[in-house]
């Protein structure tokens, strides 16, 4: 199928509802680490109401020619009274300084997390904000015959974002959620070429460490007539929207289900060059596994890649984590492991480091202090031995086991203290 030619005006979405964003197709990277061979939209909306005309979101600010040139095609600056920011990130909030200058009558609705950020953004051109009305769910502003209802949809991927709720029309602007970076002139769902694999990357890397989230926004959203899903990038969904809303709930929802949902799960990774690493990783796990309550699970990094644990690590309750040192450093599949957590949901949950050495031993350091910086609790101070473990060594990974698995079921031990030591 020939690929039609996009025009430059604005593309209509309904009648009074059009499209003003602009096409990236050559950009490869987004943020740095996303890839997006397929280029990627920003997508911008206007939508006409008797009273008044509303922008939803602009575009990144090397497109803003683009999205001024469509937009004057379906309005005037003049006729403008609404600006709705679903999501300031840069990709969205480029045009909005050049925006607010042609149409400084309009007044900004945006999250109560985004006064700041709208604040920051406009800090370099030395103009003082708009007039601005923070909006939560169900707060609204009428177009005249059309209403914009606003629905707090927070950390999708940032605090401040939100999706705005056309009534009368079934349409729902969302911002980044439901969005992918796929470029297609042909703009809507049932035209543009096969996306699904983009619509599934963007979840995986943007959305998935927030699922949480995901699922608050799908208890607001699925009760709503939904005719047309608007995202901020990629095709729009008009055929069968609510296909994606059902692939959002399957992929935010945990697909792991211990067999007896009140035991706390433990996974103890581990690498070893000569065994010593293995045996600590084994203690450790004996000693965890003796405390009731607690299924623990050990994995030697040897004989898998990262990406197989992602699932597990994500409904685990505790993750600890074995390397030697190499060369002053912990292993490298440990790091890769490490760096995948950036993927998942992992704030919380508890973590620990151990590892057997032979000169210097700063992994099991270093370990613990990219744990914390991921923000997992390191409640246990991690164990470095040095080279063959003997019988009391071992005597302490177990227990070492034992604490982090007491940590995770709360029943911790309290130390008892002598107060005459003290004296
Ligand atoms: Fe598309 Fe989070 O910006």
């Amino acid at each position: 199928m020939a690929v039609a030619a996009l025009t430059d005006l604005a593309v209509e979405v309904a009648p009074g509802v059009h499209w003003v964003g602009a096409l990236d197709p050559h950009l490869r990277s987004f943020d740095i680490i996303l890839k997006t061979a397929n280029g990627t939209t920003y997508n911008a909306y206007v939508v006409r109401g008797e009273n008044g005309v509303a922008v939803i979101d602009t575009v990144k600010e090397g497109f803003a020619d683009d999205f001024f040139r469509r937009l004057e095609s379906v309005a005037r600056y003049e006729e403008i009274t609404t600006i709705v920011l679903n999501h300031l990130e840069p990709d969205h909030s480029g045009a909005l300084p050049e925006l607010l200058r042609r149409a400084p009558q309009a007044r900004v609705y945006l999250s109560t997390r985004a006064q700041m950020m709208l604040k920051a953004l406009l800090k370099p051109s030395g103009e003082k904000p708009p007039e601005y009305t923070p909006v939560t769910t169900d707060d609204t502003v009428d177009l005249g015959g059309r209403t914009l209802r606003f629905l707090h949809t927070p950390y999708l991927h940032w605090p401040d974002t939100q999706c705005t709720y056309l009534e009368e029309d079934g349409m729902l602007f969302t911002g980044d959620i439901f969005g992918c970076h796929f470029c297609d002139e042909r703009l809507f769902n049932e035209r543009v070429g096969d996306f699904r694999f983009s619509f599934e990357y963007y979840y995986t890397h943007i959305m998935r460490p927030f699922r949480d989230y995901v699922l608050d926004a799908l208890a607001l959203i699925e009760p709503l007539d939904i005719r047309l899903i608007a995202p901020a990038h990629g095709p729009i969904l008009r055929h069968m929207p609510r296909d994606y809303l059902h692939r959002y709930r399957e992929l935010a929802t945990p697909r792991l289900f211990n067999e007896a949902r009140s035991e706390k799960t433990l996974l103890v990774f581990y690498l070893s060059a000569y065994g010593n690493t293995r045996r600590m990783a084994e203690a450790m796990a004996a000693g965890a596994e003796s405390i009731p309550g607690v299924r623990v699970s050990l994995y030697d990094l040897e004989g898998g890649d990262a990406a197989i644990f992602t699932d597990l690590i994500e409904e685990a309750d505790g993750l600890a984590f074995g390397s030697p040192t190499i060369n002053g450093d912990a292993v490298k599949p440990i790091w890769d492991l490490l760096s995948s957590l950036t993927s998942v949901n992992i704030k919380g949950k508890l973590g620990a480091a151990f590892g057997s050495y032979g000169w210097s031993g700063e992994a099991v350091r270093l370990i613990e202090d990219r744990l914390r910086g991921l923000k997992l609790r390191v409640p246990v101070e991690g164990l470095r031995l040095k080279l063959v473990p003997d019988t009391d060594e071992l005597e302490k990974c177990r227990s070492l086991g034992e604490s982090l698995a007491r940590h995770l079921t709360g029943r911790i031990e309290h130390r008892e203290l002598d107060l005459a030591a003290i004296a």
